[in-house]
Order: C-alpha cells, then structure tokens, then sequence
C-alpha cells in the first residue's frame, strides 16, 4: 500500500498562480487513503482525555464526524456565518484577501469541557485561531488541535503558541 502523502493530489497554480493546492478529493475517493488519513488523525488522540470535538465547515466535517465517532464523542460543527439556527457566538478572522465570519451555537460546548479540534489543513492558522477564542468565550479548553496537512512555510502555528497541534502530512512551503 502506498503511503498517506502519495494520495494527496497537487494541484499547481491553483486557486492561482504560485500556490500549489493540496487536494483531499484523491484521499477521500480510495478506501486505502481514507482508512489512512482517518486512523493516523485519530491515533493522535487516543490517549488524551477530552470530552468533545469541534470542526470547522467544511472540510473539518468530513475527518471530525469519523474521529468523534470512532472514539464515542459528540462532534460540533463551527459554520459559516449565517447558517446556524439557535443563538450563537461569532468571530472574524481574515483571509487573504478580506475576511470571513465564523459561528457556534452558544449551547455547544459546556463550561470546563476539554475540546480537541480538527480540520484538514492549516495554512495561515486563522480560522483555527478565531475557532479557538470562541471555544475559550464559551469557557472550553482546548487540549489539541489535529490536522491532516500542514503548510510550513506560512507559520501557522505561530497564531497558536500555547497549543498542543499535530499534523499528521507537513509541506515546508506555502
Ligand atoms: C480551508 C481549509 C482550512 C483553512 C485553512 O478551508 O479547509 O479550514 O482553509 O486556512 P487557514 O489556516 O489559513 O485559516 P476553507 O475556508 O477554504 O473552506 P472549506 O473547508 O469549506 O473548503
Ligand atoms: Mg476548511
């Protein structure tokens, strides 16, 4: 079987010039890689004591739901602004160009609730950055925050000093 990272798909000048897009369609479509990517995400955790995970729309859907799953824990989708219908926390962040507007239900996580948090990539670490300010307004604690993929070069993990991260695939360039 070949390796986890010989199933990402590179993708050159995509969405523009100069970025080389790190698609996860290719892993997701063979039940080798997928199996893979879940595991080695989910072997991550498995010792830790946590309560809950949380994922960012859309792409932290699909590894967070599997993981909570496997592992016997409710799972919190954080989504784009305007799509949750109870009372809710948001937060801005940017992009890199403008920025963007995250939610939570105000109910989702309880005060003193150890949260792992999981997304398919960090690249400029902002919306993991804004996804944890509003864990902590909620009074959670973040204990870990697991990633599929990692861009190096564009020092993510600089937003997010006081973290415990994993990335199971890093890229040392942008
Ligand atoms: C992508 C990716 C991460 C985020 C990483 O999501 O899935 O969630 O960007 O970037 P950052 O570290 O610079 O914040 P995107 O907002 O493109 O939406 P999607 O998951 O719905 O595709
Ligand atoms: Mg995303």
């Amino acid at each position: 079987m070949k390796n986890l990272e010989e199933y990402v798909r590179s993708i050159p000048n995509f969405p523009e010039e100069g970025i080389i897009f790190r698609d996860i369609t290719s892993v997701l479509q063979d039940k080798d890689s997928l199996k893979l990517a879940i595991d080695q995400m989910q072997d991550t955790i498995k010792d830790i004591d946590f309560d809950i995970v949380v994922g960012p729309e859309s792409r932290g859907f699909i590894f967070g739901v599997p993981i909570a799953y496997n592992l016997n824990k409710g799972f919190v989708p954080v989504r784009k602004k305007g799509k949750l219908p109870c009372e809710t926390v948001e937060m801005e962040y940017d992009l890199e160009y403008g920025s963007a507007v995250v939610e939570m239900h105000k109910d989702s996580i309880k005060p003193g609730q150890k949260v792992v948090i999981i997304d398919d990539l960090i690249a400029t670490g902002g919306t993991i950055e804004a996804i944890v300010k509003l864990i902590k307004q909620l009074g959670g604690e973040v204990v870990k925050i697991v990633f599929l993929m990692e861009l190096e070069g564009l020092n993510g993990r600089d937003k997010l000093k006081d973290y415990d991260i994993e990335a199971v695939i890093k890229y040392e360039g942008k």
